[in-house]
């Protein structure tokens, strides 16, 4: 049973913290405000800092607040305390496999294994433009649907 979910990137700046607030906003839209969720980096050049702003305009367009959230790096603690966690690029998904403890029951996965194309990473938006943060937007937004309802069925 998944009662927890951990979104992580690399600054935790831009795409996972744009992770955690579609699909907060999604999960308690239909109901799921049980789940407990949250975003953290793999890197800690940003700790304490607020998302990028882009990221927070560009969600803000759609309908997300990622005003109130504050960047925190990956904690060996995190692969006790969540029950999946979904990285956002196959370089993330490598690092955290790399830093969970042995006794770790997290499920570690790839997010677009949740969203219907071959895609598997959420490109990094940082050093492009405004394309960019919208196809962020878009991916995470059909992953988030397609991973509540992978949430509903089991
Ligand atoms: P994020 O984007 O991993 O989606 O938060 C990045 C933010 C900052 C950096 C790289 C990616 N950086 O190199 O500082």
């Amino acid at each position: 049973m998944i009662r927890s979910i951990l979104f992580v990137c690399l600054g935790n700046i831009c795409r996972s913290p744009t992770a955690e607030a579609v699909f907060s906003q999604k999960a308690i839209g239909q109901g799921r405000s049980d789940l407990r969720i949250d975003s953290a980096g793999t890197g800690a050049w940003h700790v304490g800092n607020p998302p990028d702003q882009r990221a927070t305009h560009h969600a803000k367009l759609r309908g997300y607040d990622l005003s109130p959230l504050r960047a925190r790096a990956v904690d060996p603690t995190d692969f006790e305390h969540f029950d999946l966690i979904l990285a956002m690029d196959q370089q993330n998904f490598v690092d955290l496999v790399r830093a969970a403890p042995k006794n770790s029951k997290a499920k570690i996965e790839l997010f677009l294994n949740y969203e219907q194309s071959t895609t598997t990473d959420v490109p990094d938006p940082y050093y492009g433009g405004d394309q960019g943060f919208e196809n962020v937007l878009d991916l995470i937004e059909a992953a988030s649907d397609g991973l509540l309802k992978t949430l509903k069925e089991s």
